[in-house]
């Protein structure tokens, strides 16, 4: 039958090497997509309010712009075959590139969004404390804004674990390929697929409930 050909084949490692692989691509491009997200969010920002950084604000526009305006699964393989195609880099290393790079221009948005949502009274208090811009912005500004995106790239982490479920594009066995690997090797649909599905939906849901309990409390202590 399919279960013990499954088990004493072995194959289930598919899945369960096929897993980490899935959360270590997801949780590096997460923190990847932040950190960029954060960068172009304060450059955008800074850019709105002073005017300045003229240039890197129309660089980070165009950033925007592309990586939103084509397919995650393009930029995939492009970074795969064309940027890194002449040299011999890690696979993983090469998804956690594209999704993190994905990832930061939706999550620039997020942040920018949560920076535009503080009152701008906090800036004015900030500046007519006697702190400089910078200083507005990092230390009243930026905590205030971030507190009140968490709970939105919290969900980003969520998009991404499903997102990079493409990766078998550049022949990275995740979680996905490894089930479609299953497929291939033993004729039987059903089963591989749907244990993939559970699993994503399993980590998904857990996920889901941890940042509801999160939301609710970053509401209570306001
Ligand atoms: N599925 C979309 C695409 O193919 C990417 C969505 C990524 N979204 C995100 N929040 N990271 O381009």
């Amino acid at each position: 039958s399919f279960y013990v050909n499954f088990m004493q084949e072995g194959r289930w490692k598919y899945l369960t090497n096929g897993f980490l692989v899935t959360v270590e691509v997801s949780f590096f491009s997460v923190l990847l997509g932040i950190l960029v997200g954060f960068v172009v969010a304060v450059i955008r920002a800074t850019h709105d309010k002073t005017g300045n950084l003229r240039f890197l604000n129309a660089l980070c526009k165009l950033y925007l712009t592309v990586i939103r305006g084509t397919p995650v699964v393009v930029q995939l393989l492009m970074i795969y075959f064309v940027i890194f195609g002449s040299v011999d880099v890690s696979k993983v290393l090469v998804a956690v590139v594209a999704f993190g790079f994905n990832s930061g221009a939706y999550v620039a948005e997020i942040i920018r969004g949560g920076i535009m949502s503080i009152d701008k009274g906090q800036f004015e208090a900030g500046r007519s404390l006697g702190l400089g811009y910078a200083q507005t912005m990092i230390y009243i500004i930026l905590p205030q804004a971030f507190k009140n995106v968490l709970p939105s790239l919290g969900n980003e982490f969520i998009v991404l674990l499903k997102e990079t479920s493409v990766s078998g594009y550049i022949a990275l066995q995740d979680l996905t390929k490894g089930g479609d690997i299953i497929r291939s090797q033993t004729y039987t649909a059903f089963m591989p697929l749907t244990a993939v599905a559970l699993i994503y939906l399993s980590v998904v849901m857990l996920f889901s409930w941890m940042l509801g309990k999160l939301e609710r409390k970053l509401k209570n202590n306001e």
